[in-house]
């Protein structure tokens, strides 16, 4: 792979779209910012730092406090914070073209950082701190400005070469983990220790994690964002859901396989054979054109053929969907934007210059109502879960007799299922970044 022609083609792309998004703004550039270390209430331990996104989608230098000054027409110019420290090591830097492709200087500090910048005060500031955009000589109204960062953030939906490598990287890189936690679940390892083995098999610390891994035996697969970590010996080990991603270049990736163990209950393995099949069948149909909100619903009549087939719902498909009995067991979005936010941008964007889609009523948690265009990258994840708290209501509402609760309390204990994969966007249909990496439960592609 040549990263650096990627990546120099990625600037290029990147600058283009900046100039674009100036059209008719009263901005001569735009100083990104990387963003400022914050610190926990009244103490002086560092938060975990989090790069700016906008910052990150043009440069994936490590550490608070860079500025990127973007003008069209120019070299961007990075200038860039190494302070002077021992109480803390200097941002690592990843091994990577862009000192060779941005004119990089350094400096110790925020007030050399501004004098390094120049004259910025008819640029637009990117980033996380009024005071020091303030300190930059740039007004209040150049700071974020609305209409600017629609656009900007309209543009991160569709990746570049160079981005939709670097989310590949990233599924690949996740893949290694979730073998190694593959391997580990069938020795009935408990959650903290999968955890970590997880963690060591990436090679990568929890705060550089995408997002906090998910990975739960049992009733824990039905916590949509489980986020404990059980250091007990699990006690079921009927059903197991990792939801585990890693990251390349600050891209993103974020994949989630659930398996069933010789203790799981016979239509618990159906239904998880049944809902593979239909996750593959919602990825072939990702494509341009196709309407997001359209797919999703696709995935509820799915999941109803599921419910009528196991004997879940006593209706058919067609009236287990037109009754809305799908909602419990599906009550989240089938996917979301990728990128350098796991949950990325604009994904209930309206166009280019800001507006906003929100999903219907009946769909509240669809976190994209987007028509997808090609190099947009989004995650196809449907699920089916049993979860107590939603499942009540519908046990004592009007279509309560269209559910075997019999047997929704024989499933419980298996938790839920949730499978996802990582989708690019093509010309004509759809490239599957993570299957190839991940075998599906089965251990089959
Ligand atoms: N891992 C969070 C999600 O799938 O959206
Ligand atoms: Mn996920
Ligand atoms: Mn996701």
């Amino acid at each position: 792979m040549d990263w650096k022609a990627l990546y120099e083609q990625h600037v290029t792309s990147v600058m283009a779209d900046v100039e674009k998004a100036l059209n008719g703004e009263p901005f001569e550039g735009i100083v990104f910012h990387s963003g400022s270390q914050h610190h926990y209430h009244a103490d002086d331990r560092e938060i975990p730092f989090v790069t700016v996104p906008h910052f990150a989608r043009i440069v994936p230098a490590g550490g608070a406090d860079h500025l990127l000054v973007v003008r069209p027409g120019h070299k961007p110019r990075l200038v860039r914070n190494v302070p002077r420290d021992y109480w803390y090591e200097p941002p690592v830097q990843p091994d990577h073209p862009y000192p060779q492709i941005l004119d990089c200087v350094e400096v110790d500090g925020r007030e050399a950082a501004t004098a390094a910048a120049g004259d910025v005060s008819k640029l637009a500031y990117v980033g996380d701190d009024p005071k020091f955009a303030k300190a930059l000589g740039i007004a209040a109204a150049a700071q974020q400005p609305a209409r600017l960062l629609a656009r900007l953030d309209w543009q991160r939906a569709y990746k570049t070469p160079y981005e939709i490598e670097c989310l590949r990287e990233a599924g690949r890189r996740a893949s290694v983990g979730h073998a190694a936690v593959r391997a580990g679940m069938q020795q009935g390892w408990s959650e903290r220790k999968l955890h970590a083995a997880y963690l060591e098999a990436v090679g990568t610390m929890e705060n550089h994690a995408p997002y906090t891994n998910i990975i739960g035996w049992d009733e824990h697969a039905a916590v949509l964002h489980y986020q404990s970590k059980d250091l007990d010996d699990p006690k079921g080990k009927r059903c197991f859901l990792i939801d585990a991603g890693a990251t390349h270049l600050g891209y993103a990736s974020d994949v989630t396989r659930t398996y069933a163990t010789a203790k799981a209950h016979p239509v618990f393995v159906d239904m998880l054979d049944k809902m593979d099949s239909l996750q593959r069948q919602l990825v072939a149909k990702v494509k341009p054109n196709q309407g997001f909100v359209d797919l999703h619903d696709q995935a509820h009549r799915g999941v109803a053929a599921i419910l009528s087939e196991t004997g879940v719902s006593r209706g058919s498909a067609e009236q287990t969907y037109e009754e809305g009995l799908t909602h419990p067991f599906l009550p989240h979005g089938l996917g979301h934007h990728l990128g350098i936010q796991v949950h990325d941008v604009g994904g209930h964007q309206q166009g280019f210059e800001g507006g906003k889609v929100t999903p219907p009523d009946q769909y509240p948690f669809l976190r994209t109502t987007r028509v997808l265009e090609s190099n947009n990258v989004v995650t196809i994840e449907p699920g089916l879960y049993f979860i107590p708290m939603l499942l009540q209501k519908h046990r004592e509402g009007p279509k309560a007799a269209r559910i075997d609760w019999d047997l929704v309390d024989a499933l419980t204990p298996c938790g839920g299922i949730r499978i996802e994969d990582n989708i690019v966007v093509t010309e004509t249909g759809q490239e599957d970044l993570t299957r190839p990496f991940i075998p599906g439960h089965n251990g089959g592609a």
